[in-house]
């Protein structure tokens, strides 16, 4: 039997135990998709709302008209239900266990001391003057105060906007450029891996670009208390801004289609683009999913590893854990640091039950051998999740068997930035695992496969994957531009959304996502554009034209492999080679660090100019046999010199 063949059934004690068996799953989606607005009004009454909502959905996908509104006329603050509404039965449990890089370092903040620090720091946003509807750039590291900055600003209305650690200043600009933020908060230095991250002055260096103009104050948290510049009429400390501002604050009712963040991802062409997130069914949508598919009870310990500057960090670590009142554990630091056994020796240290991480985590622990875990036992775990990237049966294995001690269900969880919470994946109660496969979609969400000319695939079929309606917690909008959103999203096929994932049905109307079908890459998980890759490129003056593709990468998933034609009379050197990594590097962000460069004499294009990058994936992958037809090339021979040299044999 083929490792994709396999099935780990649910185990009876799991569905005797669990929130959804598979009678209950099929029973609620079933009514899920034939009458969403009662299965969703029913659902919406897990947030405390102000104002309660009398209209539940109206949403259209149609590309003259693509608006999309979910509780319309409803009230509520996002801060108010992570928070007030517990006070009462659970003001001294833990909200988030803070574990830092240091392994020696950890501390536990209660509901309340939590809703104290979001109040105060709340107030101290008030105090320098930003309103309800304002934007807040956030550029933190994984500690305490990414979580409160981003609560208080919901707690007022502000609209936060948090820019992953690792993006450097250009991208910091061009994001605050982007959405006009009126102030940044971020912190002296961060910490991962027991080195310091210049935080305070890659935010330094993003406001010396001439087009930012809008920022008025710059907040910082001392947290390694390094040195930093200091800019007397711009900068503030955090601990002054909250100095003598009262521990109250009232949360602002929020109309349920007020935004609550916008977060940047990238697409196929262009800058990354500004997703619009609202309030009313994000919150319903993340906290629904995190209860049913982590199967979240009352007391357990929950740890997502991701960062909370991407979208899984903003649904799993914080609205949907806290909305359901859990214990949600934060991580400064990374995987491999003391030690590569530091994911387990912190499973044992807090009693960690579910564990949310990425595949290449998982890959590169296993790349360490069985051993890597012997420091931990891990017997508190009870759930395992995986997101971001596809998780190859082998990887799937080694996590059930290794980390889980093969007890735990793995959950593969498929989602985008877009999406705003999981889609597709197991509900570990009711649905059989098949290691590799993100199963069956969650209610709600009604997956179907198209063809490349638009016709909808029946049965077991590979094809591009659409969403036939909506969900509460899809993205409105793109920051100020919704042509681009009706365009990227709901011009390929009519009438649907438009993923840009591949995707295989098999027999048991089970889903395995192949990857993305545009020039979208996924490195160790994080999403980035090869266009974003491309530009920064050609902006260096050596570069004439730069083509970069996603290659596959062992622990990374996909790695990136860069084709450089140098400018005229430029001879190709190791030197150049390495100023071009600290280029993209420095333009991007480390996230971004090219892991081949090619130097490409020509690129194969059309007799119209255009990049063939079909055949530089395949060259990149070491598949030049199934190079598939060249015909339509203006020069083949250019070909034959990129096969020669090519660098990933
Ligand atoms: C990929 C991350 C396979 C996919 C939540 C998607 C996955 C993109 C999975 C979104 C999964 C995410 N299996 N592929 N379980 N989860 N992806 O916006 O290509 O950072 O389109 O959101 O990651 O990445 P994003």
């Amino acid at each position: 039997m083929s490792e994709q063949e396999k099935i780990y059934p649910v185990t009876a004690e799991f569905a005797a135990n669990a929130w959804i068996n598979n009678e209950k799953y099929q029973e609620l989606y079933a009514q899920s998709v034939e009458n969403p607005e009662a299965f969703w009004a029913e659902q919406g009454k897990r947030i405390t709302w102000f104002k309660e909502y009398t209209k539940v959905k109206n949403t259209s996908f149609d590309p003259h008209n693509v608006s999309i509104k979910w509780y319309e006329d409803g009230e509520l603050n996002a801060a108010y239900n992570c928070l007030d509404r517990h006070l009462e039965t659970r003001g001294d449990q833990t909200a988030i266990i803070w574990e830092g890089d240091n392994p020696e370092s950890s501390k536990n903040i209660t509901y309340r001391e939590l809703y104290e620090d979001v109040c105060q720091f709340a107030n101290g946003l008030k105090k320098l003057g930003v309103h309800k509807g304002d934007v807040v750039t956030i550029y933190m590291p994984m500690i305490p105060e990414a979580a409160v900055a981003m609560l208080a600003c919901a707690r007022i209305g502000a609209v936060h906007s948090v820019v992953f650690g690792g993006f450097s200043p250009d991208a910091i600009a061009g994001r605050i450029i982007n959405s006009d933020s009126k102030i940044v908060i971020t912190s002296d230095e961060g910490r991962r891996g027991g080195k310091q991250v210049p935080l305070k002055e890659n935010v330094d260096e993003a406001l010396t670009n001439p087009h930012v103009k809008t920022v008025e104050k710059v907040v910082v948290v001392k947290c390694t208390g390094g040195d930093i510049h200091w800019h007397d009429h711009r900068d503030l400390w955090w601990h002054d801004v909250v100095a003598g501002c009262a521990k109250e604050c009232p949360a602002e009712p929020m109309n349920a289609e007020d935004p609550l963040f916008i977060l940047y991802t990238s697409g196929s062409t262009g800058a990354p683009k500004g997703l619009k997130h609202t309030t009313g069914g994000y919150m319903v949508y993340a906290s629904l999913t995190h209860q049913y598919i982590f199967d979240y009870k009352e007391g357990d310990v929950y740890w997502c590893t991701a960062d909370v500057g991407w979208i899984t960090g903003h649904s799993y670590i914080l609205y949907g854990p806290l909305a359901n009142g859990a214990t949600t554990l934060m991580f400064e630091g990374v995987p491999s640091y003391p030690t590569h056994g530091r994911m387990g020796d912190i499973c044992d240290k807090h009693q960690v039950n579910i564990l949310y991480t990425a595949p290449t985590a998982v890959r590169s622990l296993m790349a360490q051998g069985d051993d890597v875990m012997s420091s931990s036992t891990r017997q508190s775990l009870r759930l395992l999740g995986s997101v971001g990237e596809p998780i190859n049966p082998e990887a799937w294995e080694w996590y059930h068997r290794v980390i889980g001690n093969g007890e735990c269900p793995i959950v593969d969880t498929w989602w985008q930035t877009e999406t705003g919470g999981i889609m597709i994946a197991p509900l570990p109660g009711a649905t059989d695992l098949k290691p590799g496969s993100a199963t069956r979609p969650f209610f709600g969400v009604q997956p179907a496969l198209f063809d490349s000319e638009g016709k909808e695939l029946q049965g077991a079929t590979d094809g591009n994957l659409v969403l036939q309606d909506s969900w509460p917690s899809q993205a409105r909008s793109i920051w100020g531009d919704h042509e681009r959103f009706v365009q990227t999203y709901f011009s390929t096929y009519k009438g649907v959304y438009f993923t840009g994932d591949g995707c295989r049905r098999d027999e048991d109307g089970y889903y395995w996502i192949t990857g993305r079908v545009d020039d979208v890459i996924n490195v160790s998980g994080h999403r980035m554009g090869t266009a974003e890759i491309e530009s920064a490129l050609v902006a260096h003056k050596a570069v004439a034209e730069a083509a970069v593709v996603g290659y596959p990468h062992d622990i990374k998933g996909q790695g990136i492999y860069i084709y450089v034609t140098l400018a005229e009379g430029l001879e190709a050197s190791d030197e150049l080679r390495i100023e071009l990594v600290k280029w993209v590097r420095k333009e991007i962000g480390p996230i971004a660090t090219p892991d081949v460069i090619q130097w490409a004499p020509g690129l194969p294009k059309t007799r119209s100019g255009k990049i063939m990058r079909r055949i530089l994936r395949k060259i990149a992958a070491n598949e030049c046999d199934g190079l598939g037809d060249t015909s339509t090339l203006a020069d083949p021979g250019v070909v034959d010199d990129l096969i020669e040299h090519r660098a990933n044999r």
